[in-house]
């Protein structure tokens, strides 16, 4: 399969994985509305082309949180991302340390922190969930602080998982899932041979570390019902506050008076992010919302942005709208498992140069130079 642009390789990891893995990460909540308007409306979103200003010295770099990112993109957390490569965490975090742009461990990993941290030559993120065992919660910060985590993004918009129909037929979860994801891997022999045999112990790394056993995978949704916290509220934050004293990114925010609220809080940065399209379905998606966003917080914060970013231009946009940073999830998964490690680096060289082309076009030498100003203005 010819890889030339970062949309290539989801078709190249629709082919290579059993479909209750494609599936998992591809969809999003109900009718995946909010899903496709993540791309779509991003996609609406027109630069304003300037020419002749010599841009032969053009600069993709940005300091955040103390670290120098070689490009504006950050890899998101991804539940399970282990299961989409062989020991997918390691690889992929190593990609990202070469690349020179920051890799967020999720709390629901198949790879714990204490695999990864060593395997890579750059302070890694930690996402982190509110687990009702509040218990794991101090310990895996603890265990983060140890291994050298630098910043922590707090996920605060799943105190329960959207509904995810797509995985009740895929085999993710529902009727006779384990069967089909047997079938499903028997179909997929490179897959199975490389992730299903050689890639164990498939299990969330960083719980099974804490509570001294294996925490299966067989109902990996049913898991995350049943084990989220719905009380979660900003005293949960204060609490983390106590055992967390780095930077402190809340991620997850889709309204002005929250972004105010992280502000008031002494939050280093927030995520606009409606979660993919993976939780509540209908709401705007985060092109849409992230200008008022900015206007409301820009200067106080760092605004980081997620839910919908496939390409290098899809960057540019996000941050002519107020970003300081873009993540990117679905799209780093499709390119590792497609080409593992290999494949996340060259995604990430294919976003510099689309980048590169894209400031170069729009006159804007460095990421500071991208405003509103990038944007047409709408009539
Ligand atoms: C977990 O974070 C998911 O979106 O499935």
């Amino acid at each position: 399969m010819i890889i030339s642009s970062p949309n290539d390789y989801r078709a190249a990891a629709k082919a290579k994985l059993p479909p209750f893995l494609f599936h998992y990460i591809d969809g999003g909540a109900y009718a995946e509305q909010t899903l496709a308007n993540n791309t779509g409306d991003l996609n609406q979103v027109a630069l304003r082309q300037r020419v002749l200003k010599d841009m032969s010295a053009l600069s993709l770099n940005t300091e955040l949180f103390g670290e120098q990112l070689a490009l504006p993109v950050a890899l998101a957390p991804v539940g399970l991302t282990g299961m989409y490569a062989r020991r997918g965490e390691v690889q992929a975090a190593q990609a990202a340390a070469e690349c020179g742009v920051p890799f967020t461990l999720s709390t629901v990993s198949v790879c714990p922190i204490e695999e990864v941290v060593p395997a890579i030559n750059r302070p890694m993120w930690f996402q982190l969930y509110v687990l009702k065992d509040r218990g794991f919660m101090r310990n895996v910060l603890e265990r983060a602080k140890a291994a050298g985590v630098t910043t922590l993004v707090f996920t605060v918009d799943m105190p329960v998982p959207g509904a995810r129909y797509r995985d009740m037929h895929s085999g993710m979860s529902g009727p006779n899932a384990a069967i089909k994801r047997v079938a499903q891997a028997m179909l997929h022999p490179s897959w199975a041979l490389d992730v299903g045999v050689l890639g164990k112990p498939h299990d969330l790394g960083n719980i099974s570390h804490y509570r001294g056993e294996p925490t299966k995978l067989e109902d990996y949704i049913g898991w995350l019902g049943a084990n989220f916290d719905p009380s979660i509220s900003w005293q949960d934050l204060e609490w983390i506050r106590e055992f967390w004293d780095g930077p402190m990114v809340i991620k997850g925010i889709l309204d002005s008076e929250d972004a105010k609220d992280a502000v008031r809080f002494g939050a280093d940065g927030i995520v606009v992010s409606n979660h993919g399209g993976r939780q509540l379905d209908g709401v705007l998606s985060t092109a849409k919302v992230l200008p008022a966003i900015a206007d409301a917080v820009s200067g106080e914060l760092k605004i980081l942005v997620d839910s919908g970013v496939r390409s290098g231009l899809d960057v540019v946009r996000m941050l002519a709208l107020g970003a300081d940073c873009t993540l990117i999830g679905r799209s780093f998964v499709y390119a590792l498992a497609a080409q593992g490690k290999a494949g996340v680096a060259n995604l990430l060289d294919l976003y510099k140069k689309e980048m590169q082309v894209a400031m170069t076009l729009c006159g804007a030498k460095t990421i500071a130079d991208l405003s509103r100003d990038s944007l047409v203005a709408p009539e």
